[in-house]
């Protein structure tokens, strides 16, 4: 999507569509001001009639407002003004996309980001008014045919903005890319979207942009690297696994990365432990974390940011077949460190440790890696947040921090050691599950065991990347709070 920013008199703008916004007091703010007094006190006068509805997230369009030169005007209900905070705010911004995306309109003049939102900058209010109006403009259309009746979505916004705040818009580019990015990957079918697919969408990524590289690592050069754990995964696929290696320079050469890893399983089918039938169809979704890696490399490549970026994926399809792994097999990962297989759906902690273990040689200044990682994630904090998992106190809270700043909520679970017990193995240095007590806790305890020494966290997004029920599909999180660690990086730098 286009965006510009227009400092003029809202009744003068041209727009098929003015949105503006309307507290349940009706006390009007500029824009809403201007408006009416150019219709003579039309708008008023529609608030005291009860045709506005003023309720939170509430949409009302008005035609023809005479004095406007808009075609039409969406008042949006922001509801209580004590309760409006920032999320309430990205919700009203979401709500609009949304109806704006349903009407046959074009192109809009926005100007909610006067709309006082919690403790909120100009800069982050325009960004987040840009960057949501374009994820609520989304449709997945890549293997459907083309609706005769479905209208064009949203081509371009202007808002209501000084030029000052054109970085604003830039940044919402940059996070909208990535969005955007993450969520057509969860989408796909994982009968296209494989471990190779992943790679050459890496490396089409990696092709846009002049600093950034890619190097795909294919199973000889697993083998090579002793990536056993990575290997057995993929064993019992006829899609074989693929490391792939994003490089972003837009720093010194001797500043250390910031290095992403990616649990990348393009379907888990549980492998010998095989899944229930019921919902199956959904674990295409297993690369959720990739999917957000690479969204936010390329939101990083696009925003051009000032650090270096490393960002890893480890893809593999998780099958059940002759060669498969199984329970019982003994592993011996690329740390050296043996694993004891006891369940095969535990696999995601399995190429994580060996992407793990590879990202330590760009001796990385944090080390992040994100999957969607267990089910218990899911029954622990829902599809609201990802969980958070570190012994860094400031890196997890810098994590859960930058989740705050992007609406797309990071919350912390403990990784004290007191859990590491659930781990321990008779026939190996460790099982790859820790049975029913905190399972989201000890896969990362688990992941733990190939980080040691690493200013390293783990994010869970098992609940975050996916929307159950009827608008079901892959919402491109945590592209957000990853993009904004990164951001907010950039701006205070890392002790
Ligand atoms: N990909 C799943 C986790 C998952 C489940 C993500 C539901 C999203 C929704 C993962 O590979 C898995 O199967 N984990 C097991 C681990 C268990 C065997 C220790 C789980 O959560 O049941
Ligand atoms: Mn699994
Ligand atoms: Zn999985």
């Amino acid at each position: 999507m286009k965006y510009v920013l227009e400092n003029t008199d809202v009744t003068r703008m041209e727009t098929p569509c003015l949105v503006i916004g309307v507290f349940e007091n009706a006390s009007l703010l500029q824009s809403a001001e201007r408006i009416d007094e150019a219709c003579s006190g039309a708008l008023q006068d529609l608030i005291g009639s009860g045709d506005i509805d003023r309720e939170w997230k509430s949409a009302t369009l008005l035609h023809g407002l005479e004095g406007v030169a808009a075609k039409r005007v969406l008042v949006m209900g922001c509801g209580e003004t004590e309760k409006f905070s920032r999320e309430r705010y990205d919700e009203v911004c979401h709500a609009a996309g949304t109806f704006l995306r349903k009407h046959a309109v074009d192109a809009a003049h926005v100007c909610l980001n006067e709309l006082p939102a919690g403790e909120s900058s100009a800069h982050w209010r325009l960004r987040q008014a840009a960057l949501t109006l374009d994820r609520a403009n989304y449709r997945y259309t890549a293997t459907k045919a083309p609706k005769k009746s479905e209208h064009e979505p949203l081509r371009g916004a202007s808002f209501q903005a000084p030029a000052e705040l054109g970085a604003a818009l830039t940044e919402a580019s940059g996070f909208a890319r990535g969005y955007l990015r993450a969520r057509e990957l969860g989408n796909l079918p994982p009968n296209i979207c494989t471990p190779a697919y992943l790679a050459e969408q890496a490396a089409s990524i990696a092709a846009a942009y002049d600093n950034a590289s890619v190097e795909i690592l294919e199973p000889a050069q697993m083998e090579e690297l002793k990536m056993s754990a990575l290997l057995a995964v993929g064993r019992g696929s006829h899609h074989p696994p693929r490391l792939i290696v994003l490089r972003y320079r837009g720093a010194d050469e001797e500043q250390p990365p910031v290095v992403l890893v990616g649990k990348g399983i393009t379907f888990d089918t549980g492998g010998i432990s095989l899944k229930a039938g019921a919902n199956m169809e959904q674990m295409k979704y297993d690369m959720g974390g990739a999917a957000s890696v690479i969204g936010a490399f390329e939101a990083c490549a696009e925003m051009q940011l000032p650090i270096n970026l490393v960002t890893i994926v480890a893809a593999a399809e998780n099958m059940p077949d002759g060669n498969a792994y199984r329970p019982g097999d003994v592993i011996t990962s690329m740390s050296g460190k043996t694993i004891e297989i006891l369940n095969t759906d535990a696999e995601g902690r399995l190429v994580l440790c060996d992407a793990l273990t590879y990202s330590q040689r760009f001796e990385p200044a944090a080390l992040i890696d994100v999957a969607t990682l267990t089910g218990a994630c899911v029954v622990a904090l829902g599809h609201h947040a990802s969980a958070v998992m570190s012994k860094h106190d400031d890196l997890a809270e810098a994590l859960v921090q930058a989740g705050s700043d992007a609406i797309d909520r990071g919350w912390r679970l403990p990784l004290w050691d007191d859990y590491q017990g659930q781990l321990k193995s008779i026939f190996a240095d460790m099982k790859n599950v820790g049975g029913m007590p905190a399972g989201s806790i000890t896969a990362g305890c688990f992941l733990s065991r190939f980080t040691e020494g690493q200013y390293w966290a783990h994010i869970d997004c098992a609940g975050s990347t996916w929307k159950w029920g009827h608008d079901k599909g892959s919402t491109g999180r945590p592209v957000g709070l990853l993009t904004q660690f990164l951001v907010n990086r950039c701006r205070q730098p890392a002790a």
